[in-house]
């Protein structure tokens, strides 16, 4: 069976209550719910970890270099963090980086990823869609 790491960063933990025009209603724990449902369905395993820290992020992506792939929401982190970024590249799973939001259509800070080059690819736009479509990406490769 498949394993996929379902890491999410900072204030992913407050989905259900911020900002709701943007990620909806759905909380952290509602939503890992959905793609562990979905996992299960494709004969799939998912592993999940949130964490407001950058260096718990740091870790957890390393833990995750075992996996069959990744799926990363690094939130605010995706804009920034080299040292995300240099995770991503130490470990030879590979990585989606998804957003619940179309980052491309929101502020400019937000269309600028650091992660992005060392990504399988990118998904944003679905909200907890991009998740799952994601899972299926990671799935079929
Ligand atoms: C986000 C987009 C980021 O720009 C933002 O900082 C987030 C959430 C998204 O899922 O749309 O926290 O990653």
């Amino acid at each position: 069976m498949k394993k996929i790491a379902v890491i999410n960063g900072p204030n992913m933990n407050m989905l259900g209550t911020r900002e709701p025009d943007k990620y909806g209603t759905l909380s952290l724990a509602e939503l890992t719910a959905v793609i562990a449902k979905k996992a299960a369905e494709l004969g799939a395993r998912c592993e999940f970890f949130a964490d407001n820290s950058e260096g718990a992020l740091v870790s957890a992506i390393q833990n995750a270099s075992d996996s069959d792939g990744v799926i990363l929401n690094a939130a605010a982190y995706t804009h920034y963090s080299l040292a995300i970024r240099d995770a991503i590249a130490a470990i030879d799973a590979p990585v989606v980086e998804v957003h619940m939001s179309n980052v491309a259509a929101r502020e400019a800070f937000r269309r600028e990823s650091v992660i992005a080059p060392v990504c399988m690819g990118s998904i944003a736009g679905f909200g907890i869609q991009s998740y799952i479509l994601a899972l299926y990406a990671l799935l079929e490769m």
